[in-house]
């Protein structure tokens, strides 16, 4: 597949309160309106999933996972959202090694083939641009972005929203620390635009030069009104956060592996002592996982890191209600 350019791409259908049957790949199809949807969906979502209460919401409907890149998190707990909303599952990890992809076939034949077997897509993939690429290609089922390149992963960014918005009860006037690879985490992408949908939210950026924003998202985020505040030095980490966001350095990303390592060993890493001197009592900690020298394990046991708890539970619930949503089933 050739390399894809997402400003060439026909801009993505909103949302506007109608979910049924749409793509999602993007933040920018969301309102706040759609989000508060989705929030209210995931709560009564978290209720079927904590109490393993058999559900037929999504019976008799077939989801494939089409994942091109690797994924414990995001593949996991799509998988476990659709059985717990008693649909199926068709999944294809590693379709380029394992499929006729390694025969030749083009991306969107593949995109066809697995469109003519499910009622949804969920797609994984290294190149941004792939997601809109793929709902192009699929033009009978609804494609949804498990994370494309370095540009989106908008599934992510509704469950980290959903893990602030149960903590602090608004998404609006919050102070957040996001950190490590500001460049290539898509994860860190789709949160700022979803962060930007709301009244006077400041955001650090806390970063090595070489992985700040690029210019074109910096801009382009600023003028949507979030406002962020770009810092290299853990001096500058201000002490009044409500949260941090910390990622790893994007590896696969890298051009050469000397450039990931220089990179890497200009990285805050997130330990006992920095929470110490920087984070008020009742902030949180969070991670989209996989942490890689980002956090430091011994903050696990600390009640404000919450990646391996509500967190990570959240992207099931999340996911079971935007499903349901897309499917027209609720
Ligand atoms: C993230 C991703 O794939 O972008 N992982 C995830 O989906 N939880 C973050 C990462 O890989 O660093």
């Amino acid at each position: 597949m050739h390399q894809m350019t997402s400003h060439l791409q026909p801009e993505v259908e909103i949302i506007n309160g109608d979910f049924k049957g749409k793509d999602i790949v993007s933040l920018d199809q969301f309102s706040v309106e759609d989000l508060t949807t989705v929030f209210n969906v995931t709560r009564q979502m978290k209720r079927i999933a904590e109490n393993n209460e058999p559900c037929h919401i999504l019976e008799g409907l077939l989801v494939g996972l089409l994942f091109f890149e690797p994924s414990s998190r995001t593949f996991g707990s799509f998988a476990a959202a659709v059985k717990r909303l008693g649909g199926q599952t068709l999944e294809m990890q590693n379709p380029e090694a394992v499929s006729s992809v390694s025969k030749g076939e083009t991306f969107e034949d593949t995109i066809q083939v697995i469109e003519a077997y499910t009622n949804a897509i969920v797609l994984r993939h290294r190149f941004a641009g792939a997601a809109r690429q793929a709902a192009q290609a699929a033009t009978c089922v609804p494609v949804i972005n498990a994370g494309d390149g370095n540009n989106e992963h908008p599934t992510q960014t509704l469950l980290d929203m959903y893990t602030l918005y149960e903590r602090f009860g608004r998404l609006d006037n919050l102070t957040g620390l996001l950190a490590g690879d500001a460049l290539n985490s898509r994860t860190i992408h789709s949160l700022l635009r979803g962060l930007s949908l709301y009244k006077n939210n400041t955001m650090y950026v806390l970063s090595p030069r070489q992985l700040r924003l690029s210019r074109d998202d910096y801009v382009s985020l600023q003028d949507r009104g979030v406002r962020l505040i770009e810092i290299h030095r853990e001096q500058d980490i201000p002490r009044d956060c409500d949260f941090w966001y910390w990622t790893r350095v994007q590896k696969e990303r890298f051009a050469s592996a000397e450039e990931y390592q220089r990179a890497q060993s200009e990285i805050v890493v997130a330990s006992p002592a920095l929470l110490k001197t920087y984070a008020k009592k009742d902030m949180i900690l969070m991670d989209p996982l996989p942490r890689v020298e980002s956090v430091d394990p011994a903050v696990d046991a600390d009640e404000r890191a919450v990646y391996l708890r509500s967190q990570i539970r959240n992207g099931v619930y999340t996911r079971m209600a935007l499903l349901a949503l897309v499917l027209g089933r609720i």
